[in-house]
């Protein structure tokens, strides 16, 4: 089942606008996703108050051999592999 399934139920559309409508109290909040989705989520829950260590991003999507051998997951100071996949977003914000 898909989106396109007529008996879809559940949410469609960008995260933004299911934040909205959640309207999220702070907290914790654990994201994945594109770059740009998570820049977004992460700008609007700053917006209403979750703190920065506070906001978790999985970035295996930059992992290759999850090894440490390849350097195809170099994000900034950081290798995904080795240190993450998930990391707070003060420590990876603006190198997304
Ligand atoms: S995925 Fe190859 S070094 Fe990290």
């Amino acid at each position: 089942m898909d989106v396109t399934d007529s008996s879809w139920k559940g949410n469609v559309g960008l995260v933004t606008t299911l934040l909205e409508e959640l309207n999220p109290k702070p907290g914790s909040a654990a994201l994945c996703g594109p770059p740009m989705m998570i820049n977004a989520v992460a700008a609007d829950l700053e917006d209403r108050g979750f703190q920065d260590p506070d906001i978790f991003i999985s970035l295996e999507r930059h992992m290759k051999c999850g090894m440490g051998t390849c350097e195809h997951c170099t994000l900034g100071p950081y290798h995904v592999c080795q240190e993450g996949p998930i990391f707070s977003y003060d420590k990876v914000k603006g190198i997304l």
